[in-house]
């Protein structure tokens, strides 16, 4: 079966604790969950993946390379900052790279306006809360 890697970025563990207004009440795990059932219904397996730290995600983007077909990220604030998983998403093409956030990043600070991943992405979804992450599965899903 194909594999689709869905990695989250950090502080998101947190979520249904953090900043519910923003990101919902909804847990990392609830997400999990519904990623696994859109992935069955279009014939994906989900390997769902959760760091605080900006290494493991570089790896485990390289690690796509070999063992994944498409890439969910939510790179959380890392979005903004980090050249190193621009450059890793670079470094796996043409493996397709769909960006999701929970919130609606252009209607936030400006800081949260860059996105280090938006231009090495197919697309980006962002500010319909967890829905984003089944909606990039099926965008993956359609390009394969
Ligand atoms: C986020 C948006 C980022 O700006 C923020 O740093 C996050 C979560 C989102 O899903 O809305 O951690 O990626």
């Amino acid at each position: 079966m194909k594999t689709i890697f869905i990695l989250n970025g950090p502080n998101l563990n947190a979520l249904g604790k953090r900043e519910p207004g923003i990101y919902g009440g909804t847990t990392l795990a609830d997400i999990e969950e519904d990623c696994r059932k859109a992935g069955a219904a279009l014939g994906l397996e989900i390997d769902f993946r959760q760091s605080n730290h900006e290494g493991h995600l570089v790896d485990w983007i390289q690690e796509a390379r070999d063992k994944a077909v498409g890439i969910v990220i939510n790179a959380g604030a890392y979005t903004h900052t980090s050249i190193a998983i621009h450059d890793a998403i670079r470094s796996v093409s043409p493996l397709p790279v769909v960006e999701v956030h929970l919130s609606n990043i252009h209607a936030r600070e400006a800081f949260r306006h860059t996105s280090m991943v938006a231009p090495v992405a197919v697309g980006m979804i962002c500010g319909f809360g967890p829905l984003g992450y089944t909606l990039a599965l099926q965008a993956i899903a359609a390009r394969l």
